[in-house]
């Protein structure tokens, strides 16, 4: 059931890029087990893997293909994602599925001769892919921790592929915006348009090649991707628009399966997602940093709270920019980014009244930027307390544009989250240094953030949200709104956010956040604002003494339910 309707709270919310709509939410309500997800199909096939005796770990798996499907401009194949994952028996694990750069690849492969970053290169056609590791990610969750056998568990998405399901009004708008790219792909207008105009809302979109790849690895688990004419095909693709994946560089991708990082916030312990994400690191800097202030005493949405916020935020993403990066390539001061004692040095410094100017920290990396949000997360609990927290993405929406010609699915265009030339701002205006250079076989640094967390070793919250570098500022508020501003889960989920990454040097807000003389508070303390659409779209799930509630975000349109 959708999770926005009928009673409860009312309140002002976004749907897709709008605020201006009225509307109710109640959330989602199960005793057995939980799913939400940003579409209505991939829950409700998370839902009946669970019914079907699945633990959370199949139906996040299950929702993880059958989004592939139905949600090709985030869901994938051909992109990567984070999965973070609770076990009744109390163990916690993380999979890192993010791609990684071909083989082929080199550090100034987005560089003119001049030295500068030709504009455009590292996000759409060949060379912006990353070798895909998705399907190993969700294939190692699978094996590693599920209980019902593959096959069963794509079922669904097969199903969806073969038989086709009906385009709604989001794909549309989605596949809309895409359009003129999808234009310069032959293989992407073959799959996804008829005659030349691109599916619309309410028109069935089968998916046969598609089907059969589902099809391939049901039958032969990560051979039937990773090995055969998979990868072949892939390669091919990839290099027939300007890339250099070989078929060597898909056989040879493994995700990894690492301890999740682990901090402790007023008591809870919050479980997210370690390098090569740099998710997990600034949301544990910014708790350790704001647990020095009593923000339960200012209150939601006051300037106080707010400025401790943004300069939480202000500090650790400068961090993530200087120092983060795949730590199989990288040395990253990880133990000192994560201490308390450095957390305490930073809130010590912080002016409790005026804003800190970006460029007073490292100012030998600032440089404008750009925006954008796209990225996919879903959360999941079972009746056994076995939960899922996963965020996936092909980078953009619809990652490089292009389609696998013959196999059906869409490629990332991840590399542009490399530092194409340090102290050079990404799509999502992130900048990176040294640490985040472009080297065969790293993977590329991400904002994805999935989380959960724990109280007296059980999950409580579990949350994730798209949006690039916007992803880690949503779970912190929505984190903070719950535990020191305890707000029901509805009213957490649909308070209006704020962002601040340190560069820009400016504070974006959603209508409705800053209430006119906390906008004059802010702007005298020294704070550029800058209003924005929706920041993030969360979609959690809250464990309560009755049962579990689940929430989809309502700034976009998925789906929680409960049984
Ligand atoms: N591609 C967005 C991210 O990984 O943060």
């Amino acid at each position: 059931m959708r999770a926005f309707a009928k009673a409860s709270l009312i309140l002002i919310l976004s749907v897709g890029t709008s605020f201006s709509q009225i509307s109710v939410l109640k959330p989602a309500f199960g005793t057995h087990g939980m799913v939400s997800t940003s579409d209505s199909i991939a829950t409700a096939v998370g839902v009946k893997i669970l019914k079907e005796g699945g633990n959370a770990v199949d139906a996040a798996v299950a929702v993880g293909f059958t989004l592939a499907v139905v949600y090709p401009q985030a869901g994938n194949l051909g992109g990567g994602g984070y999965y973070i994952i609770h076990l009744k028996d109390g163990k916690n694990y993380a999979i890192d599925a993010r791609e990684t750069a071909p083989a082929a690849a080199s550090r100034n492969m987005y560089l003119d001769k001049a030295g500068n970053v030709i504009p455009g290169k590292s996000l759409l056609g060949g060379l912006s892919v990353g070798v895909p590791g998705n399907v190993d990610g969700l294939l190692t969750a699978q094996k590693r921790f599920g209980r019902l056998p593959l096959p069963k568990v794509m079922e669904p998405a097969i199903e969806l592929a073969e038989n086709g399901f009906i385009v709604d009004e989001h794909l549309q708008e989605v596949f809309h915006h895409a359009q003129k790219e999808f234009g310069k792909f032959p293989s992407t207008m073959k799959y996804f348009s008829r005659n030349g105009k691109l599916y619309s809302k309410g028109e069935r979109l089968v998916q046969k090649d598609l089907a059969n790849v589902l099809v391939k690895i049901a039958d032969e688990g990560r051979d039937g991707f990773y090995k055969g004419e998979i990868p072949g095909l892939i390669a091919k693709q990839d290099q027939a628009t300007g890339g250099v994946i070989t078929a060597e560089d898909v056989e040879d991708y493994h995700a990894i399966v690492k301890e999740p990082l682990m901090v402790s916030y007023h008591g809870y312990e919050v479980m997210s997602m370690p390098p090569s994400s740099s998710g997990g690191v600034c949301l544990a800097e910014m708790l350790n940093i704001l647990e020095h202030f009593n923000l339960q005493r200012y209150g939601y949405g006051a300037s106080q709270t707010l400025h401790y916020e943004i300069e939480a935020m202000r500090h650790a993403f400068a961090d993530r920019d200087k120092y983060l990066g795949d730590v199989s390539f990288v040395s990253v001061p990880l133990k000192r980014l994560l201490s308390k004692a450095y957390a305490d040095t930073i809130a010590r410094e912080i002016d409790p009244f005026s804003a800190t100017p970006s460029i007073d920290i490292y100012p030998e990396l600032i440089h404008p930027p750009h925006e954008g949000t796209h990225t996919t997360h879903y959360s999941i609990i079972d009746k056994e307390g076995n939960a899922v927290s996963v965020t996936t993405t092909l980078n953009s929406y619809f990652g490089s544009m292009e389609v696998v010609d013959g196999a059906g699915f869409f490629l990332n265009n991840e590399m542009d989250d490399f530092s194409a030339k340090p102290g050079t701002p990404n799509q999502f205006g992130a900048i990176g240094a040294e640490a985040n250079s472009i080297e065969p076989g790293k993977r590329m640094l991400s904002s994805m953030t999935p989380t959960m967390v724990l109280r007296d070793g059980k999950p409580y919250l579990i949350l994730g949200s798209p949006g690039g570098t916007t992803i880690i500022n949503a779970v912190l508020e929505v984190m903070l709104n719950i535990i020191d501003f305890h707000m029901p889960l509805a009213r957490a989920e649909m308070a209006p956010r704020i962002h601040q990454q340190w560069v820009p040097d400016v504070v974006y807000y959603e209508p409705g956040a800053l209430v006119y003389d906390v906008r004059q508070s802010m702007i005298s303390r020294g704070y550029k604002l800058v209003p924005r659409e929706a920041i993030g779209e969360v979609q959690a799930i809250l464990v309560t003494p009755e049962g579990y509630e689940g929430v989809a975000d309502p700034r976009g349109p998925g789906d929680a339910e409960g049984y």
